[in-house]
């Protein structure tokens, strides 16, 4: 090895994926998937019924209307448009898809308002994970990721308070209308308290492959 070379190197890396789901302005589709998603929650009185349980102050279709991609023509369009992105997160972290097929099982709608907020939790059942942003009010809170040895690290010391970003215990990344962020399913992730009045709202999505 050079001298030059630094003999600490990174192996074992968490990546997370974030990019605009197109080049082309997305703001009618943005418009047009809002108007759906404030649509089901209206007409999704099991779903309003669950989140009222699970989902404090705020609307999912998690439990009720979890696959919107195979009922509605503008989620499926966003299906379409999310494919590739998953296909080059997952080329990136060396995944054998070589005739494979790779497939959104689910695909939910969250609307949260003023106060509500998702706390810790990861995606079962599936490999890639994601979320598309529709309506991101100035304010709004981002996603925020945890690092997922922290229950190996119960004997370090406490990280100094200008650590580089990358060896800190949490990310987050901004939500931003527009862009898709994809994570492998097993990493946890939070969404802290809306604090800005205007409702923001997402759809989430698992990828299973076989
Ligand atoms: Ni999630």
């Amino acid at each position: 090895m050079p001298a030059t070379t630094s003999p600490i190197r990174t192996w074992f890396p968490t990546r997370i994926y974030c990019a605009p789901l197109q080049a082309a302005a997305l703001t009618r589709f943005n418009t047009e998937l809002a108007h759906e998603c404030r649509q089901l929650r209206d007409f999704d009185a099991e779903g309003r019924a669950w989140s009222k349980k699970n989902y404090p102050g705020g609307y999912t279709s998690y439990a009720s209307m979890n696959t919107l991609h195979q009922f509605s023509s503008t989620f499926a369009e966003l299906e379409k448009k999310i494919q590739r992105h998953v296909r080059t997160f997952a080329k990136s972290l060396d995944m054998d898809l070589r005739n494979r097929e790779i497939r959104m099982t689910d695909c939910w709608v969250n609307i949260m308002p003023e106060t509500a907020s998702h706390s810790m939790h990861l995606h079962p059942n599936s490999f890639i994970s994601g979320t598309y942003y529709v309506a991101t009010p100035a304010g709004c809170p981002g996603l925020k990721f945890e690092d997922p040895r922290l229950a190996s690290l119960m004997a370090a010391p406490p990280k100094l308070p200008n650590a580089d970003a990358s060896n800190r215990l949490y990310t987050t990344y901004p939500a931003e209308a527009g862009n898709v962020i994809l994570f492998e399913s097993w990493l946890r992730h939070e969404v802290a308290q809306n604090r800005s009045a205007e409702e923001r709202i997402s759809v989430s999505f698992n990828y299973s492959w076989s």
